[in-house]
C-alpha cells in the first residue's frame, strides 16, 4: 500500500535517520516542515517535503490534511500497564491523610497489586491489560515498554512477562519486555530480602532467559525496598543472562540508584524526583538516559524532576507515563507531555522530543522509531485541526488526536 498525506500544516520531528537521541540545548530545536507532504509505504516512511517541491507519485491513497500536524507517536518507555484490578480505595485513603508509604507499610501499595494479580487467571490479566493498550494506542503511544513486579512469585512474574508477550504477538505496535521481579519484598519473605533475591535470581532468571521473556531487567532502588548493594547483585545477575538494565532510581531519596544504574550500563535511569548534583554530573558523557514521569509526580503530589537542571547540564531527557495503578493510574503520554512543559517548564520543542526520540532510545527503538525519518516505521499521530504543534500540551486535557497509524495503517 502505498499513501500519501498531503497539505500539512506542520509536518513535526523530521530527522535524519542517524538521531538516536537528542541532548542538551539540542533538545531546544524541533525540526519541522510547515505545508508538507508525507510519502509512505507499507509499513516505512519513504519521503517527505514540503507541498510547493511535490512531483507526481504514483499512490494507492492521498489524504488531504490540511489544517492538520503530523509528527511521530509518542513512544512510552516506563509503564506497568500489566496489573490486575485498580487501587481507588488508596487514592481515597491518601486524600483523607494518609502517606503512600504509610499505606505501603500496612500492606497496600504494591502487596495489594500483588495479591490481586497472584488471584488472577493469566486470561483475564491478558483481556484487561490489552484494554489498556487498545487505549493508549488511541491516544497516541506507538511503542511501548511493559514491566513485571506485580507478581513477586515466580508464577506471578512469569504470568505477567506471557501476558506481556502475549501483547508482543497480538497488538502491531512493539513492546518491550522488562522484568521488575525486585519491586517490592512479599510479606512472605518479611527480614529475609537476601532470600527473596537467591530465588528471583536462580528460579525465575533462567526461565526468562529461556522462554525469551525479558529485554530488560528493573528493580526499585528505594530506601525500605531494595538497596543499592541488592542493585548491583541482581544487574550483575540479570546481565549474565543478556538482560540490560533499566532501573527505578531516586523516586523518594536520592541513595546512589543514579551510580548504579550507570555502572552497570543501564539503558535508562528512572523517576529521578530527587536528584542531588552528583547524580547529575555521574549521567554526564554516558549512553545512560534519564527518564521523568511526571503523572507519578502529579498523582503522589511528589517533586517533579529537575527537568531544566538536567538538560542545561548538556543530558538529554525523556519523558513516560510510569502507566501503574498506585502511582500514575494513567497512560497518557498527551497528559504527560503538558505535565512536563506546565511543571517542569521544559517548552514544547523539549517536552516532545523527550517523549519521542529520546524515549524511543530509553527502549532501544530509536533506529526505528522516535522521529519522521526516511526508513524508519510508519508510526504517526495525525491531530485535528489545531493552530501549532505547541497547542498540544497548551491544551492539556483535550484531545486533539484525530488518527493515529502503526506501521502505516490507521487504528480508526
Ligand atoms: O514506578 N516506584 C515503584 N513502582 C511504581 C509504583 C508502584 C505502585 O504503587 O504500584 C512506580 O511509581
Ligand atoms: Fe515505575
Amino acid at each position: 500500500m502505498r499513501s500519501l498525506f498531503i497539505n500539512i500544516r506542520e509536518l513535526v520531528q523530521i530527522r535524519d535517520s542517524s538521531v538516536e537521541k537528542v541532548s542538551g540545548s539540542e533538545m531546544k530545536e524541533l525540526p519541522k516542515i510547515s505545508n508538507a507532504w508525507l510519502f509512505f509505504e507499507n509499513d516505512k516512511i519513504s519521503d517527505f517535503g514540503k507541498m510547493e517541491d511535490l512531483s507526481e507519485i504514483q499512490v494507492d491513497q492521498t489524504i488531504d490534511l490540511t489544517g492538520k500536524i503530523v509528527l511521530p507517536s509518542w513512544c512510552d518507555s516506563h509503564t506497568h500497564l500489566v496489573y490486575a484490578g485498580n487501587r481507588e480505595q488508596e487514592f481515597v485513603d491518601r486524600i483523607n491523610g494518609l502517606t503512600y508509604e504509610e499505606i505501603a507499610n500496612r500492606g497496600g501499595g504494591i502487596l495489594n497489586s500483588a495479591k490481586t494479580l497472584n488471584e488472577t487467571s493469566e486470561e483475564e490479566l491478558y483481556e484487561q491489560s490489552a484494554a489498556r493498550l487498545e487505549e493508549v494506542i488511541k491516544l497516541g503511544t506507538g511503542a511501548i515498554e511493559i514491566k513485571s513486579g506485580y507478581g513477586l512469585t515466580k508464577e506471578g512474574e512469569l504470568k505477567m512477562l506471557r501476558v506481556i508477550k502475549k501483547l508482543k504477538n497480538n497488538f502491531s505496535l512493539p513492546v518491550k519486555a522488562t522484568f521488575l521481579g525486585a519491586h517490592a519484598l512479599p510479606s512472605e519473605y518479611k527480614d529475609r530480602k537476601e532470600e527473596y533475591l537467591d530465588m528471583v535470581i536462580t528460579e525465575i532468571l533462567p526461565v526468562i532467559a529461556k522462554e525469551n521473556l525479558a529485554e530488560y531487567i528493573d528493580i526499585f532502588c528505594e530506601k525500605g525496598y531494595f538497596s543499592v548493594e541488592d542493585t548491583n547483585r541482581l544487574m550483575k545477575a540479570g546481565q549474565k543472562y543478556g538482560l540490560q538494565p533499566k532501573i527505578h532510581v531516586n523516586q523518594f531519596n536520592a541513595i546512589g540508584g543514579v551510580q548504579a544504574g550507570v555502572t552497570h550500563n543501564a539503558i535508562s535511569v528512572d523517576h529521578l524526583e530527587i536528584m542531588t548534583p552528583q547524580d547529575i554530573k555521574s549521567l554526564t558523557g554516558t549512553p545512560t538516559m534519564p527518564v521523568a514521569l511526571p503523572g507519578c509526580s502529579l498523582f503522589l503530589s511528589i517533586p517533579y524532576t529537575p527537568a531544566r537542571e538536567i538538560m542545561e547540564a548538556g543530558l538529554p531527557l525523556a519523558l513516560a507515563t510510569d502507566f501503574n495503578p498506585g502511582s500514575s493510574p494513567s497512560g497518557n503520554m498527551n497528559l504527560v507531555v503538558s505535565l512536563a512543559c506546565i511543571k517542569m517548564k521544559m517548552t514544547p520543542e523539549e517536552a516532545i522530543n523527550a517523549a519521542t526520540i529520546n524515549a524511543a532510545y530509553a527502549m532501544g527503538l530509536s533506529k526505528t522509531h522516535g522521529s519522521i525519518s526516511k526508513g524508519k516505521k510508519a508510526n504517526f499521530i495525525v491531530t485535528k485541526n489545531i493552530p501549532s504543534y505547541a497547542y498540544l500540551p497548551y491544551a492539556f486535557g483535550t484531545n486533539a488526536i484525530e488518527d493515529v497509524y502503526i506501521n502505516g495503517k490507521s487504528v480508526n
